[in-house]
Order: C-alpha cells, then structure tokens, then sequence
C-alpha cells in the first residue's frame, strides 16, 4: 500500500507541478459554505510553493455535463484559494472538458503540458477513475499529496488494527449504496449502529411497518440476510415521525399510513450513544435523520455529541456528517474528519482506490 511520497519527487525548486485537489465544495449562491476541503490542501500546497515550485492546481465541482456551465464555475474556489495560498493557479473546472470523466489520453496530455510533476491530493475522488486522478501518473513524476497520504493511513488503521470495541455508525438515506460498505464493516466491527433513511428498510426487515418512511423495497431481502449474518447490528428502537398533518411526535419502530419518519427518537439516540461511549475507535458516515430541519436534528445532535465525547479514537466521513459536526461546532473533538464520503466508503469496502493504484504504478514509484 505505499504511496510516493513528497519527499520522493525530483528537487521541485523552479519546476512546474501540477496539483489535484478536490475543491468540490458545497456552494450555496455562489458563496461556499464549508471551505474544509480548500484548507486541507494548503500543507501540501505549501510544502510545494516553499521549496520554489510553481504549483497549478485542477479540480472538478459539481456535475456539469463535460462543457462550460456558469453553474459550475470554479471562481469562487479560485478567490478563496487566493486568499489561502496565493501562489497557487487554479484552472477551470475539469469536468466542462468531457475527456475528464471519459479518462481521455488527449485530455491527460493536454493537462500534463508543460508541467515537470504531479501530485494527487484528491482524496475525495480517488475513487474516480477519471482523467485527472489516473492520467498523469503514467507520464510524470508523481506523488500522494499530504492529505491523501494522511487520509489513506486513517482509514488503513481502522480497517487493519483498530482498537477494540470498533464501533461503526452508519447513517444517510440509501441503503442500496451501502450494501458493499456494510458487508465489508460487519466483518470488522463489534457493533454497527444504523439510522438515517436507510434504517427504514432494516426496520422492514425485521418485519415492521414504515408507513411513509423512505422504503427500498428492493433491499428488503438483501438488509434480511445481513441481519441473519448473526453479527451485532444496532437498529433505532423509536423514531420521530412526522404525519400526515404536519405535525410531529415521538413514535416506536411501527410506523403508521401516513407518517414518515425522519428522526430516530431520543430513546435510540441514547442507546446510541451508549455503544459509542464504551468504542474505542469509531467510525461515523451519514445523518440520524434530516438535521438541516430543527424539529430532526436531536438524533444527530445526540450521536455527534457522543463521537466528541468518546474517548476513543474517532473519524467522521462524509460531506453530511462532517457538514453535521461542523454545524454543532464539535469539529475540533474528532480526532479525523475525512474529506471523502464516496471515496472513503469505497475504501473500505475495495481496500483500494484507483486513484491510488495510478500512483503506486507511476513512472517514478
Ligand atoms: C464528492 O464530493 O463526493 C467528490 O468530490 C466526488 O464527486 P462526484 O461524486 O461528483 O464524483
Ligand atoms: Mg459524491
């Protein structure tokens, strides 16, 4: 699994490197709400500029459909990336070029021009095997920037030594992407904790009505047989509904025609919060129910309150959980927030990424 490194590029100083970071920031209105993936950069951008490099950074935002979209502009990013590192150039969005996402060989050379060396910090989208992630190791020198090194050593140790109890927390809303992750967690866990969404269809599993819950009644059969796997599998035991009124109560796991829910109920939350308590390294991905609505943030609240709190080693993964701490102000209590959701997932369920098999095979490793 090792990676280049920094320190195994050629002398940088007065070379040209080109830089893959993953700015896909959530923008609201051209403003960017959470700037935690452009300050994730800067030790690597910094290690680079300090030792006389000039550094080119690429990066794709949202989804334009491979042509210019002023939806998708990346100008936003480009200020805030002056105000951090102004050095550093930023080009346009990658994906407003089609060969980005089709890994294009004429759009790899026309991104390696002129540039003496690359290096993927792109954690976020290392599990794309896109142009700009798996292109330039081919033909440059190249290197994991420090944030994808750091974030690949996190994620290495929670699968590969981590402390016991290993508490997984799973959370979001479909079941059906997480089926693989789930599968592979249940081999390395003691427990894992579901809510968000996707515990509807683990409820109906289990035999329960949903009502109006969000159902995957694809997945019924497959969540069965993940119960039956005999492992330690924590579902919520009440929920917060809301019904047909709008109005909203506390409920059990039997869900009425006509109400949904969006919430575990305060019951789970501190059920919840026991498991997480007693883990010495946790692993959280995806809301409790629809935080950004106040009346069903509590069991998010409640479970980011007891990751800050566990005196384990804690990572939260994934832009709506990190979002969700940040929201709480509990960011600076969890030892590692991953700026992967994807990514990090994939990882765990692959062990690899192709992002990082382009830099193990690149022409200097
Ligand atoms: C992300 O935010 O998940 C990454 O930047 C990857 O983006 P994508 O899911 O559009 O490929
Ligand atoms: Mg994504």
């Amino acid at each position: 699994m090792k990676l280049p490194q920094l320190e195994d590029l050629p002398d940088v100083a007065g070379k040209r490197v080109l830089v893959r970071c993953d700015f896909n920031v959530p923008l609201a209105g051209g403003h960017i709400e959470d700037d935690l993936r452009i300050r994730s950069a800067l030790p690597t951008l910094e290690w680079l500029t300090g030792r006389g490099a000039q550094v080119t950074a690429c990066t794709h935002l949202g989804r334009p459909k491979g042509k210019p979209d002023p939806s998708t502009d990346v100008a936003p990013v480009r200020a805030r990336l002056k105000e951090l590192a102004p050095d550093v150039a930023l080009m346009d969005n990658l994906r407003w070029d089609a060969g980005e996402e089709a890994n294009d060989p004429a759009f790899v050379d026309r991104l390696v021009a002129g540039q003496d060396c690359y290096v993927d910090d792109a954690f976020g989208s290392a599990h794309r095997a896109h142009a700009s992630i798996v292109g330039p190791p081919a033909r440059l020198p190249s290197a994991a920037g420090r944030l994808l090194a750091r974030e690949v050593e996190v994620l290495s140790g929670l699968l590969n030594d981590a402390k016991r109890p290993f508490v997984a927390v799973l959370g979001g809303s479909k079941v059906s992407d997480k089926l693989g992750v789930i599968q592979a967690l249940l081999d390395k866990v003691d427990a894992l904790v579901i809510g968000g969404g996707m515990c509807f269809t683990f409820l109906a599993a289990e035999g329960q009505r949903t009502g109006d819950s969000l159902l995957e009644a694809d997945q019924v059969d497959a969540c069965r047989r993940l119960l039956a796997l005999g492992k330690r599998i924590v579902l919520p035991s009440d929920l917060t509904l809301l019904g047909p009124d709008n109005q909203v109560r506390q409920g059990g796991t039997s869900v009425p025609d006509g109400w949904k829910g969006l919430d575990i109920g305060p019951g789970s939350a501190a059920e919840f919060s026991d498991v997480i308590t007693d883990a010495r390294t946790v692993l959280w991905n995806g809301p409790m129910g629809v935080f950004e609505d106040p009346r069903f943030a509590a069991g998010t609240r409640t479970v980011a309150e007891a990751v800050a709190a566990c005196r384990g080693f804690t990572v939260v993964g994934g832009g709506d959980s990190a979002a969700a701490v940040a929201q709480f102000g509990l960011d600076k209590e969890i030892d590692f927030v991953s700026t992967g959701g994807g990514a990090s997932l994939e990882f765990i369920e692959q062990g690899d990424l192709p992002g990082l098999r382009a830099l193990r095979e690149s022409v200097n490793a």
